[in-house]
C-alpha cells in the first residue's frame, strides 16, 4: 500500500532531532510500484538501471556510468578492467574502508599502503611518489569524508609514471575539484550506494569513465563477460554477475533528484560547524582545500586534541556526545593494522614471493592520528536545522568546559 504522505521522519534523541536517513516519499513508492507491476525486476531487459546510468553519467559529467551491485564490486570490476594482475602493485591510502585494498587482492595484485595528509586525511601525493616501483600499475585514491584528494598533484604524478588512476568516490557523490565533479578525473571513478551513503538504494554501486574501451571492458566484466548485442550465452571475457537490479536503479533515480539540494544544505551546515568549532581550542575541523569547490560531506570530520583535553579522553567525549543524543560514526582503523594484513592471510591472494611485511611495520603517523583522534558526525547530522547544530555546539562546549576545567 502506498503511504499518503511524505516520510521524512525526525529522529528524536534526547534534546536533538535529526532527519532520518534514507529519505523518501511518494516518488520512490510510485517508481518501485511501477517496477513491481512491470514484472521486469532485473536489468537485462529493463529500463530503470539504464536510465539511472545515463542520468548519473550526466550528473557526474562523464560519458559512461555502469550500475553494479555495490561499491566493493565497482572497485573489483575497475581493477579487473584495467588488466591489473598478479605481480602488480596498486597504491592505496592506509586510511580507508577495507574494500579499497581488498579489490586489489581480488585480482591477485598487492595493495601498497601510503600515509595521508595530516589536515585533510586524504592520500598524500609525496608518499605516493615514494611508493612507486617498477611493479606499480595504478593508484586508488579515496576522497575521504567527501573532501577531494589533491587531484592536480596526483594526476601529474600518475601521468609521469604512466599509472592508472581510480577514484574511489564512495564518500564523495557530487564533490568537486576546481568546479568539476570527482569521478571523472581518473581512468575510472567508483561509487557506493550503501545505506549510509549520500545516494543510496540500501546497496548498490557505479563505475564511471570517459574512456570508451574501458567502459566496454568494465561493462562486459560486470555482466559475466558478455558483449553488447551478442547472443546471451556468448561470453567473451572473464567476468561475473555484478548487475544492479531494477529496484536499485529505480530508487536511485529518485534519490539522485534529491542529492543537489541535500548537498547544498550539508555544505551550508558544515561551514557553520567549521566556524563554530574552530573557536574551540583543541578542536580542528578537516581542512578544506580552496580547490575543493564542493564537498559532498559523507561525514563531518574533526580532530580532537587529546593532549589539550587530557582529562577527557576522546572515547569519553564521544560517549558523552552519544549520551546527549548526538550520533557519531566510527572512524576507520588503519588498513595495515587489520587482521587480514597482520596475520598474513593477504598472502594467499598474491602469487609473488616479494616480502611485503615492511608495509605492516612501516609508520603511518597521519593515518594513525586520523584513526585514533578524529571524530566523525554522519552525513544526516548535516541535514539538521541550524538551531539543532547550535545546540550540538553548545553541548560540546559545556562538556569540554565541565570536564576540562573541573
Ligand atoms: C571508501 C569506501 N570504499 C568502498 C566502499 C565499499 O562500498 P560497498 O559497501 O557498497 O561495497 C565503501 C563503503 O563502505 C567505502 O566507504
Amino acid at each position: 500500500m502506498v503511504a499518503d504522505k511524505p516520510v521524512f521522519q525526525e529522529k528524536r534523541c534526547n534534546n536533538f532531532s535529526f532527519p532520518t536517513w534514507p529519505q523518501y516519499d511518494e516518488a520512490e513508492e510510485k517508481i518501485l510500484m511501477e517496477v513491481l507491476h512491470s514484472g521486469v525486476w532485473w536489468k537485462t531487459p529493463g529500463e530503470q538501471v539504464y536510465a539511472f546510468e545515463r542520468e548519473f553519467a550526466q550528473f557526474i559529467g562523464v560519458d559512461y556510468a555502469i550500475g553494479v551491485t555495490n561499491g566493493t564490486a565497482a572497485l573489483e570490476v575497475a581493477v579487473s578492467a584495467l588488466g591489473i594482475r598478479p605481480g602488480d602493485e596498486v597504491i592505496v591510502p592506509d586510511f580507508t574502508f577495507v574494500a579499497t585494498a581488498s579489490a586489489v587482492l581480488s585480482v591477485g595484485a598487492m595493495p601498497i599502503f601510503v600515509d595521508v595528509n595530516p589536515d585533510t586525511y586524504c592520500i598524500n601525493a609525496e608518499e605516493i611518489q615514494k611508493a612507486v616501483t617498477s611493479r606499480t600499475k595504478a593508484v586508488i585514491v579515496v576522497h575521504l569524508g567527501g573532501h577531494p584528494v589533491d587531484l592536480d598533484a596526483i594526476l601529474d604524478l600518475c601521468r609521469s609514471h604512466h599509472l592508472y588512476l581510480i577514484e574511489d568516490c564512495s564518500h564523495a557523490h557530487g564533490s568537486e575539484w576546481r568546479g568539476k565533479k570527482v569521478g571523472g578525473f581518473g581512468d575510472f571513478g567508483t561509487f557506493s550506494f550503501q545505506q549510509g551513503k549520500l545516494l543510496t538504494a540500501g546497496e548498490g554501486g557505479a563505475i564511471v569513465t570517459n574512456n570508451a574501451d574501458l567502459e566496454l571492458k568494465a561493462r562486459s566484466i560486470h555482466d559475466c563477460g558478455r558483449l553488447p548485442d551478442q547472443w546471451f550465452y556468448s561470453h567473451f571475457n572473464y567476468g561475473s554477475n555484478y548487475r544492479m537490479t531494477e529496484w536499485q536503479g529505480a530508487i536511485l533515480r529518485k534519490q539522485l533528484e534529491r542529492l543537489p539540494d541535500q548537498g547544498r544544505i550539508r555544505n551550508r551546515n558544515a561551514a557553520y560547524l567549521d566556524r563554530e568549532l574552530e573557536k574551540i581550542k583543541g578542536i580542528t575541523p578537516q581542512w578544506s582545500d580552496p580547490n575543493c569547490t564542493h564537498n559532498g560531506h559523507y561525514a563531518y570530520i574533526f580532530h580532537y586534541d587529546s593532549e589539550k583535553f587530557s582529562s577527557l579522553p576522546l572515547t569519553q567525549f564521544v560517549m558523552k556526545l552519544e549520551e546527549a543524543g548526538i550520533p557519531i560514526q566510527a572512524s576507520y582503523p588503519p588498513l595495515h593494522e587489520l587482521d587480514l594484513f597482520q596475520n598474513g592471510i593477504y598472502r594467499s591472494r598474491i602469487t609473488t614471493d616479494q616480502d611485503y611485511q615492511f608495509l605492516m611495520e612501516k609508520d603511518y603517523p597521519h593515518t594513525v592520528k586520523g584513526a585514533r583522534e578524529t571524530i566523525w558526525f554522519p552525513q544526516n547530522v548535516l541535514l539538521a536545522e541550524e538551531y539543532i547544530l547550535d545546540q550540538m555546539v553548545h553541548v560540546m562546549r559545556e562538556t569540554l568546559n565541565k570536564e576540562v576545567c573541573a
